[in-house]
């Protein structure tokens, strides 16, 4: 699909991230030099900065074959033994959300990732063994919002660990430049910065983003992306000028309105805009505490005054807003 197909498959192609890059690139060529399985790679950071594209592409680079898996899909160990077992030499398993992997799987991807080997008990009580299955060298490739999250016994097996950080506008305009000639949509410049700008640091928002603008273009406008096209288009998506949807300000709204600015805990925040917890922490709050509009305290949420002044709120006298 075109989600697919806007994806760089090598490090050449991919816009950003360089420091990752620069790393990365020094490792797959040295396991490369040396005939090894490239080491396990840890990808964190915040959901849309390309976390899946950089494991395929390392797969790509090492070229060898890519398995994709994820936290929640490998359920019991037995899953995770036929993911591990059906691998060939040097091959690259993704684990997306790998925060989210249960205690038992995990135990038995400590051996498999230390020594290329599955300690499997079969049978139970007191007939129970363990017997120790071989499995070809592999690298692993975790990805994770939260590298907090990860057991110290796990973070501590990958040998390099990367940390994916929001994209510049710079960075973004290139971005979304390459796409629009992927899929043939006419843009200005400054269309593209107009969509870059309001992209949250995020290629996937731009992507997104990018394909609405164009439906705007061919409807509304002559097809063309320009800057005025690209504003009227992301004001009907409620996009503000930063780049904040409408779940952001409902969300910023919440502390400052229902709450007296903060502190609110998490899950009285959620209920009160009827969103996931996991999707308040994982996706809104990120940016939003990048931005510097909230911040954590032990008590809670807090909006801060730079979140008032973007939301056109006076700061109150007596609120409890902390810097
Ligand atoms: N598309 C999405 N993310 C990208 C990136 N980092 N580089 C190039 N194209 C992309």
């Amino acid at each position: 699909n075109w989600q697919y197909s806007l994806r760089p498959r090598r490090l050449a192609e991919y816009i950003g991230q360089d420091q990752v890059k620069n790393s990365l690139s020094i490792f797959v060529q040295a396991a490369l030099t040396r005939q090894e399985a490239l080491d396990h790679v840890l990808l964190y950071g915040p959901p849309g900065l390309g976390k899946t594209t950089m494991a395929n592409i390392i797969a790509n680079e090492l070229g060898v074959n890519f398995r994709i898996t994820s936290g929640p899909a490998i359920e019991r160990p037995g899953d995770l033994a036929a993911l591990l077992t059906n691998l060939g030499e040097k091959d690259v398993l993704f684990i997306d959300e790998i925060h989210r992997l249960s205690r038992s799987v995990e135990e038995i991807l400590y051996s498999a990732m230390e020594d290329y080997a599955l300690d499997i008990i079969i049978g139970k009580g007191p007939s129970a063994r363990s017997i120790r299955l071989d499995l070809a060298p592999f690298t692993l490739v975790g990805a994770t919002t939260k590298a907090g999250a990860l057991a110290a016994p796990l973070r501590d097996r990958f040998g390099v660990i990367c940390r994916l950080e929001y994209y510049s506008p710079e960075h973004l305009v290139c971005i979304v430049k390459r796409a629009a000639q992927i899929l043939e949509i006419d843009i200005e410049e400054r269309g593209a910065w107009e969509i870059a700008k309001r992209s949250r640091g995020t290629p996937r928002v731009a992507n997104r983003l990018l394909k609405r603008v164009r439906d705007y273009a061919q409807i509304v406008g002559e097809g063309t992306i320009t800057d005025e096209i690209a504003d009227k288009a992301l004001a009907m998506l409620e996009v503000d000028k930063i780049g904040l949807d409408r779940t952001d300000r409902e969300l910023l709204l919440a502390v400052i309105k229902k709450f007296g600015g903060g502190p609110v805990g998490l899950e009285t925040l959620a209920a009160s805009i009827s969103e996931e917890t996991d999707t308040i922490e994982d996706v809104y709050e990120p940016y939003l505490l990048q931005l510097g509009f909230i911040n954590r305290t032990p008590r809670g949420r807090v909006a801060t005054a730079a979140a008032y002044q973007h939301l056109g709120i006076a700061v109150k006298e007596d609120s409890q807003v902390k810097l």
